[in-house]
């Protein structure tokens, strides 16, 4: 993929529209965790100190095209101001004269913010004359918002289209790092998938089998896969419908020559609840009243194995319930035997999406995986094979 890059850019008395991602978790108004902000921090000092005035576009929540005031950026003012260390300019809207007059406002090398772009409808439905609005506030645009480019909306897409526009640091991190996962990584390549449902994974799994050496499949959606093989599963979460489905990956891996790895012992319990007895079953062990809910400890050697015999991982979804303990340890042993081999330089491992990202947080290995994207819907998107608009569009 060759894209056009920030260090290419001639930023000299230029105004950079830059897209970001603040959608970030609040609590009572507060931010509650700043990843995102930081992971803007490197692309916006890139610019401040090569003297361009910086404009920040972004999104929070979704406000479907209205001004609802619980969904406006201004709580994100402070403590951006405060990692940047420089007081950010503000403007109520995104376009139009409060918004132009706030980048009028900026010196070479200072930063404003802007209203979220989902103020107006014309951000989600890509609206040309929305796009050219946007535009018009700056001389070059930067996507550095990885995680909303499977959006095709106004402030990602249609104003790349408009403008020399260039991949930010964060942006061009994330994909290089996408691209040794499964672009053109290191083989053997293993591949975890977990979660709940088979029904949210379809394209992803059949992506995945096409394109991986090795695939284990955990959470609740393995559930549905042992069912599909004849294996009784209580009175487990299980896609039942879905068992033809659960028949065709298994059949179109094997013509693919990926190996899958479904569960070969189980956790089970009668009730999902902290500390709730827990027991180590066999397949075809499970009464009717026990629910699975974490890979079994053969399951989980099996699958440190199948690591350690791999160059690379990518990961999305945990092996059991892991916000409920002791239903955790399936995910916190596979997550901490992944970190260990990182670190011993043996494996590549990237992992992404919102439940991925906290199943990492609680096994204390977020930091130390080789790459790990705090991406919800744009990582499955790119874990399914799909073409995200926002990145195309900074394509050369
Ligand atoms: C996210 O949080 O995943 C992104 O900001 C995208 O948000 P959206 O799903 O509302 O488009």
């Amino acid at each position: 993929m060759t894209f056009r890059r920030l260090k290419d850019a001639d930023l000299t008395g230029k105004i950079a529209l830059v897209r970001v991602d603040f959608n970030v978790p609040m609590d009572h108004g507060a931010v509650a965790d700043d990843t995102r902000l930081r992971s803007a921090l490197p692309t916006i000092e890139f610019l401040t100190s090569r003297g361009a005035r910086t404009v920040l576009l972004a999104h929070f929540d979704r406000p479907k095209g209205k001004r609802v005031p619980e969904m406006s950026l201004k709580p994100i003012l402070a403590p951006l101001s405060a990692l940047l260390g420089t007081s950010v300019g503000w403007a109520d809207d995104c376009i139009g004269p409060a918004a132009q007059a706030a980048v009028a406002d900026l010196a070479p090398g200072q930063v404003a913010l802007l209203e979220n772009v989902r103020y107006h409808a014309g951000e989600e439905t890509n609206d040309p004359s929305f796009a050219a609005e946007l535009a018009r506030l700056g001389d070059l645009f930067v996507n550095d918002a990885f995680s909303a480019a499977h959006r095709a909306h106004a402030s990602t897409e249609g104003i790349a289209r408009r403008l020399p526009s260039y991949a930010g640091l964060a942006m061009e991190r994330e994909l290089s790092a996408l691209d040794i996962a499964l672009g053109s990584p290191q083989r053997p390549v293993l591949g975890i998938v977990g979660g709940s449902k088979v029904s949210t994974k379809l394209d992803l799994l059949k992506n995945l089998v096409t394109r991986l050496d090795k695939l284990a499949i955990g959470g609740g959606m393995a559930n549905t896969f042992l069912y599909a093989q004849g294996h009784d599963v209580g009175a487990s979460y299980c896609e039942k419908d879905l068992a033809e489905t659960a028949r065709n990956i298994i059949g179109l891996a094997g013509r693919n020559n990926c190996k899958l790895f479904l569960p070969i012992d189980i956790v089970v319990a009668e009730q999902m609840a902290p500390g709730a007895p827990a027991r180590v079953r066999g397949l075809g062990e499970v009464d009717e009243h026990e629910r699975i809910l974490d890979a079994g400890p053969e399951t989980v050697a099996r699958l440190k194995r199948a690591m350690e015999n791999s160059k690379t991982l990518v990961w999305n979804g945990p092996l059991g319930v892991f916000e409920i303990p002791p239903f955790d340890r399936g995910t916190v042993a596979a997550a901490q035997h992944a970190a260990d081999l990182v670190r011993q330089g043996r494996l590549v491992a990237v992992a992404g999406g919102g439940d991925t990202v906290s199943a990492l947080h609680a096994a204390g290995v977020a930091d130390d995986l080789s790459f790990v994207s705090t991406a919800g819907g744009a990582f499955l998107e790119w874990m399914e094979g799909k073409a995200l608009p926002g990145v195309e569009a900074l394509k050369i």
